[in-house]
């Protein structure tokens, strides 16, 4: 297996989503029943990656408390011979499946946190996930990418096309094509306004990235925002070596705002297979 380890970087703090994240994680919301952290860690784990490395922060017990045993909880379950839903909490941390918690004191960024996890990772590529960002596709987002990896061995970030007026939100890439879905990047830019933007391809919460990455996260001074950034990591990488934007196929959800947390949930619930026939009566019922 070529990639064994994901980052999770969930030590954000989450202010577009206040008051919902002021004592609990964003990743901890839940769209329908699950929380976006267990979407993240389950698509990791369908492709293949049984390392998953949290780099936590202030008010994020509940990430590794979800991922734990709930001795209790089972004990209960089982007594009552609820044995479906002892099984639906078992699954959440698979045997084979190893958990691993960082902590980032301070919030410097996300490409700081993705360093804060190099003790773990050391000298092997990796995935790095924003739960935040659900992603949707069959298969998995992150199985595409490992799939192309194994094809081109060389760092590759998922990339959709955004709106003009949208730059601003995004790292944003350009570069040349060399398949169907893959393109060399040769620039790489955080958060562009529209004029300077040197396309409409725009970063999405899912890389694959070689452990050269870290030095070149160092060495980079702050970013936009006062914050050490991936993407200023990623554009030094890729004067050392080839990087690739994968456009993928599938949809993404930017839960990170109200709108898209709003949208997963709506269309999460409609594909839902216990809920979704009454989720879609409902919204009939709201004659929009
Ligand atoms: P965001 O840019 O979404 O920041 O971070 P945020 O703090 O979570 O949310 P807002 O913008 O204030 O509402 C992208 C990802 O990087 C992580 C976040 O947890 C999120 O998953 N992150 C960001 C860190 O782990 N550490 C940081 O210092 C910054």
């Amino acid at each position: 297996m070529l990639i064994n380890k994901a980052i999770f970087p969930v030590a954000g703090l989450g202010t577009r989503f206040l008051p919902a994240t002021k004592a609990q994680p964003k990743e901890m919301l839940p769209v329908v029943d699950k929380p976006l952290i267990q979407y993240a860690v389950e698509e990791a784990y369908a492709a293949g990656i049984r390392q998953m490395i949290f780099v936590t922060g202030r008010n994020k017990r509940a990430i590794p408390d979800h991922f734990d045993t709930a001795y209790e909880l089972e004990a209960e379950l089982e007594a009552a011979g609820k044995s479906e839903l002892l099984e639906m909490v078992h699954s959440i941390k698979p045997d084979d499946m190893e958990c691993v918690y960082i902590r980032q004191s301070k919030a410097l960024g996300l490409g700081h946190a993705v360093l804060c996890a190099q003790c773990v990772v050391v000298n092997e590529p990796f995935a790095v996930l924003l739960a935040d960002d659900l992603m949707v596709g069959k298969p998995p987002i992150l199985k595409q990418m490992v799939d192309q990896f194994e094809e081109w061995r060389a760092s590759i970030v998922a990339v959709q096309e955004v709106p003009a007026e949208h730059t601003r939100r995004y790292g944003i890439v350009a570069g040349t094509p060399v398949s169907e879905r893959m393109m060399d990047i040769t620039r790489i830019v955080e958060k562009p306004a529209p004029e300077d933007a040197p396309s409409r391809l725009g970063v999405a919460g899912r890389y694959i990235l070689t452990p050269d990455i870290f030095s070149e996260i160092r060495n980079q001074p702050r970013g936009v925002g006062g914050e050490i950034q991936l993407t200023d990591g990623i554009a030094g990488l890729l004067r050392r070596q080839k990087v690739f934007a994968y456009t993928y196929d599938g949809k993404r959800y930017d839960c990170g705002s109200k709108e898209g947390f709003l949208q997963a949930n709506i269309e999460l619930g409609l594909a839902h297979p216990q809920i979704g026939a009454s989720v879609r009566e409902y919204l009939k019922t709201l004659n929009l």
